[in-house]
């Protein structure tokens, strides 16, 4: 039987058809995640933005619920998120059914403003109202994508929205939902403005400090629509406090620090209204890039979203950085597991488990010890003439992932390379956990320190798997493998 869609991931999201982007609304209620996310109900570029809709019990499985919010008037939906109303301050529903409202941007087709603006839901997400009296914040030009959370030391709602071409973040308050009042602005920060880049898809989160019984700070995040580390749209991020008024950055305002240094982990926003057992948040990306969202090969639906991840900080010398870990729920998808034990790696004697046909879909834990090796790591989806390379250059102290041969890169010129993250050694140690799938890998090195997301397009015979070293050797102390089961059914035929 013969796979019609070779790249259908075997368990990241990904719409049945037609174009996604940002993931928004995320929010956990009543024992379901809702995922929403930009879409296209008409084709599979971008164009018709909508808000598509999905929800799962376990982070894994999806149920496909349609379009909830869609173009009217020549108005878009832009990104943005969805809370709920627990006392139905905003009197949309009544406190036995509160309220779920969605705050999106509305994007007027005909001359580009933009606004805030509100949607109902009084069906657990199934059905969706636009409120008569849109938009609640507006027009502007550049002004989109509001994130929404409820601030309970001064209580009420906070909205971090972004002035995309400025560079700049607003922060805005209400007590209603409805009527907004202007907190501050952060900006000048992080990426020099000067750069061809933005600010969108902003979001704000308190987060657990590793270690340290009840200690958080809050992390604000910020995507930036070019000039990431590996070319294009990626994420930037700064840590500090917010005092219900205001962010206020711990970083030196020229301190760049990135969530993930892969090129296809954008617009990430966490989930409202739920955390892991120690306050760590959960969020998720759109695994693609501006560079190319429009040009992958990939039909009939076009972009996916990463794993859902936990966030937490992480003391270093130099001060918290961001962690983030696959969501435990994930083990879920672990299928038939191989643990391999110690062994050598040089460059004359790589190893290469035999008789084991992998798959397309893996889970890999491994860990090494530095010896005298330049570099080392794994070769994945490797084939005759294709493989990426997930490694560690001991000198640069980095971690990078390698698609310059790992299959089909031909739809654009700045697909292929080797892009790479800062990632300190453990003693003399490194850890590497990674999940592979039929179009991507994601790295996290050393338990959440250093985040690499690619998309891949290997051929789907392409399921080799091996240990190498370059310029010396390298130990590998221990290697476990597991199949991942498929929650996506490919559509087959032949
Ligand atoms: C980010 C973005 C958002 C906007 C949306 C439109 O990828 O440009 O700023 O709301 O996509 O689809």
């Amino acid at each position: 039987m013969q796979n019609l869609e070779p790249y259908r991931p075997a368990y990241h999201y990904t719409p049945l058809r037609n174009f996604m982007n940002d993931p928004n609304g995320l929010v956990y209620y009543k024992g379901e995640f809702h995922l929403f996310h930009q879409y296209n109900p008409f084709g599979n570029s971008w164009g018709h933005m909508s808000w598509n809709h999905a929800v799962s019990r376990d982070l894994i499985h999806w149920e496909y619920l349609g379009v909830a919010l869609k173009e009217e008037d020549g108005v878009m939906i832009f990104s943005g998120s969805v809370v709920v109303d627990e006392n139905n301050a905003s009197g949309f529903g009544t406190k036995r059914n509160p309220p779920m409202v969605a705050i999106y941007t509305g994007h007027l087709v005909a001359d580009e403003m933009q606004s805030q603006c509100l949607a109902v839901s009084l069906d657990k997400g199934r059905t969706w109202t636009k409120y008569a009296q849109n938009p609640v914040i507006g027009w502007e030009k550049d002004f989109r994508d509001p994130k929404v959370f409820w601030h309970a030391p001064t209580q009420k709602w906070v909205m971090v929205v972004a002035k995309a071409a400025d560079k700049r973040l607003r922060f805005y308050g209400s007590s209603d939902l409805k009527q907004w009042t202007l907190l501050s602005e952060f900006g000048g920060a992080g990426v020099p403005d000067d750069q061809k880049t933005n600010w969108e898809c902003p979001d704000l989160f308190p987060l657990p400090i590793e270690g340290e019984e009840g200690a958080q700070k809050w992390a604000l995040h910020a995507g930036m629509g070019g000039g990431h580390i590996s070319g294009g749209s990626g994420g930037e991020y700064f840590i500090g406090e917010f005092d219900g008024v205001a962010f206020h950055s711990d970083n030196p305002s020229d301190t760049v620090l990135w969530a993930d240094y892969g090129k296809d982990n954008y617009a990430a926003v966490s989930w409202s209204g739920v955390t892991g057992k120690s306050g760590e948040a959960y969020w998720l990306g759109w695994m693609s890039n501006w560079r190319y969202a429009n040009d992958l090969p990939t039909t009939p639906f076009r972009n996916a979203l990463t794993l859902p991840r936990l966030l937490s900080l992480r003391r270093f010398e130099e001060g918290l950085r961001l962690i983030q870990r696959p969501a435990p729920q994930l083990k879920k998808l672990r299928g038939a597991k191989r643990r391999y034990s110690a062994r050598t790696i040089t460059s004359e004697k790589p190893f290469t488990p035999q008789g084991e046909s992998w798959g397309e879909a893996l889970e890999i834990v491994a860990e090494f010890e530095l010896e005298s090796a330049k570099e080392f790591g794994l070769l994945v989806r490797e084939g005759e003439e294709e493989r990426t390379l997930i490694g560690y250059n001991t000198e640069a102290r980095q971690l990078f992932v390698d698609r310059t041969r790992s299959g089909r890169s031909d739809f654009s010129s700045s697909f292929a390379g080797r892009h790479f993250g800062a990632m300190r050694t453990n003693g003399n140690r490194v850890s590497l956990h990674l999940f592979v799938d039929r179009s991507s890998v994601e790295v996290f090195g050393n338990d959440g320190e250093t985040v690499i997301t690619e998309l891949i397009f290997p051929k789907p015979d392409s399921q080799g798997l091996s240990v190498y070293a370059e310029g010396g050797s390298v130990r590998l102390i221990s290697m476990t493998v597991w199949r991942l089961q498929t929650a996506f059914a490919p559509i087959a035929g032949g």
